[in-house]
C-alpha cells in the first residue's frame, strides 16, 4: 500500500506564518521528499460553511487566496493535487454514512470543536453541521485512504476521531479504510505560533498575523511593532525570553546560517537569548535581525505569488484539473465503502439471483 498525504485549510482568510511554519513548509517538504505516492491537498470550502453559511461571499473570495498561497509556498501543481472540497460530491455520501457510526456525546466530547463552540458563542444554537464537521473531515481523510496528514496541533482531536471511524468501519462492514496517522512539526515553537501581540493564537480578528501576502514593508512594520517583554524598558534592563514573541518566532525561523549573516556579533539563537536575559540588548536590534531572516524566507514566496497572480484563471484551471482527479479517487473508496456496507445492489448480480430464487421458490 502506499504513502498518501492529505490536508488541507478552510478557506476563511489568508493563510499567515502561523499556518507556514505549522504545516504549509512541512507540506512542501514532504511533497518534495518523493517518499509519498500522491499528495492531496484540500480547500475545505464546505467545511468553512458549516460555520460560515451566513457569508459565502468570505468563504468564495478566499479559495483563490488560499490557492496562491499553497502555490507560492512551493506546493507544485505537477507532483500535487490541489482540490476543492464542495467539487468532490462523494465526500457527503460518506459523511452520511459514518454518522452512523458516531454518536452525539462523542462529538460533545471534541475538544477542538468544543473551544471552538466558545470562541463562536455558539452555545445555544449550534448549527448542526458544524457539530458533525469532525465526519465529514474524517470522509476528507479516508476518501484519498491518506496513511499521513501534516496538520497543527489543534487538529489531533478530529485524528482521532477519524481514526474511531475508520476502525468501527473496517470492524463491522470490511477492511476498507486506512487508518491515518497525523504529522505534527518537530520544532515546539512551529505547534503554535502567537500573534504579533504576544496573545496566544494568530487570528484575523485579533489583527495579529503577519500575512504570506504582506507586503515587505508591512512584514517590517509588523515585527517592528511586536510585543515583546513588556518590563524590559532599558536595554540594560535583564529581558524575559520565555513567552516573548519575538525569540519564539526567532525559534521557529531562525538556522544556523543567519547569525553569521545577519548578527555576527552571537554564534546562534543561545548567545542571543542569554545576553538579552542578561539585559543589554535592545528590542530593536533583535526585531531587525528577526526582519532580516523572515524576509529572507518570505522573499520567494512574494516572487512566486507574484507570478501566479498574473494569470489567475490558470490558478483555477489547476484547482479543477486537481479537483477532477481527486474525484475520481474519492468516488474508487466510496464504491468500496458501498460494496462493503452491501449497498451496491444493483452491481451484486449473484445476490438479484438469490432475490429472485427466494421468490420463485414461494
Ligand atoms: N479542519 C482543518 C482546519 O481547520 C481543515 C481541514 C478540513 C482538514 N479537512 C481536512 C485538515 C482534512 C486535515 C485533513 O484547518
Amino acid at each position: 500500500m502506499g504513502k498518501i498525504i492529505l490536508t488541507g485549510d478552510r478557506p476563511t482568510g489568508r493563510l499567515h506564518i502561523g499556518h507556514y511554519v505549522g504545516s504549509l513548509k512541512r507540506r512542501v517538504e514532504l511533497q518534495n521528499s518523493g517518499e509519498y505516492d500522491e499528495t492531496f491537498i484540500m480547500i475545505a470550502d464546505a467545511q468553512a460553511l458549516t460555520d460560515n453559511a451566513d457569508n459565502p461571499e468570505k468563504v468564495r473570495q478566499n479559495i483563490i487566496e488560499v490557492a496562491l498561497d499553497y502555490l507560492s509556498c512551493g506546493l507544485d501543481p505537477k507532483i500535487s493535487t490541489l482540490l476543492i472540497q464542495s467539487q468532490i460530491p462523494e465526500l457527503c455520501e460518506l459523511s452520511f454514512y459514518y454518522m452512523n457510526l458516531v454518536t452525539v456525546s462523542r462529538l460533545q466530547r471534541n475538544p477542538t470543536v468544543k473551544s471552538e463552540i466558545q470562541m463562536r458563542n455558539f452555545e445555544a444554537s449550534i448549527p448542526v453541521g458544524f457539530f458533525t464537521y469532525p465526519i465529514s473531515q474524517a470522509a476528507d481523510i479516508t476518501a484519498f485512504k491518506a496513511t499521513t496528514v501534516p496538520v497543527g496541533e489543534d487538529q489531533l482531536p478530529m485524528l482521532e476521531q477519524t481514526k474511531e471511524i475508520v476502525r468501527r468501519f473496517n470492524m463491522i462492514y470490511d477492511e476498507v479504510l486506512v487508518e491515518p496517522d497525523s504529522l505534527l512539526p518537530d520544532n515546539k515553537a512551529c505547534l503554535r505560533l502567537p500573534g504579533t501581540d504576544g496573545k496566544a493564537k494568530m487570528s484575523k480578528s485579533l489583527n495579529n498575523c503577519i500575512y504570506l501576502s504582506d507586503t515587505e514593508e508591512e512584514t517590517k512594520k509588523k515585527i517592528m511593532n511586536m510585543y515583546t517583554d513588556p518590563n524590559h524598558i532599558r536595554v540594560d534592563d535583564p529581558g524575559q525570553v520565555e513567552g516573548n514573541p519575538v525569540f519564539i518566532y526567532l525559534d521557529a525561523f531562525a538556522k544556523p546560517e543567519h547569525f553569521a549573516e545577519y548578527f555576527s556579533d552571537y554564534q546562534n539563537l543561545s548567545e542571543v537569548k542569554e545576553h538579552y536575559s542578561r539585559g543589554g540588548l535592545g528590542d530593536v536590534k533583535i526585531k531587525k535581525f528577526l526582519n532580516n531572516v523572515l524576509q529572507e524566507e518570505l522573499a520567494p514566496i512574494r516572487a512566486r505569488r507574484k507570478e501566479y497572480e498574473k494569470d489567475i484563471p490558470a490558478v483555477y484551471e489547476i484547482l479543477k484539473k486537481g479537483s477532477e482527479k481527486a474525484e475520481a479517487v474519492a468516488a474508487q473508496t466510496l464504491s468500496e465503502v458501498k460494496r462493503a456496507m452491501k449497498i451496491n445492489y444493483f452491481e451484486d448480480m449473484t445476490f438479484i439471483h438469490e432475490q429472485a430464487k427466494k421468490f420463485t421458490q414461494k
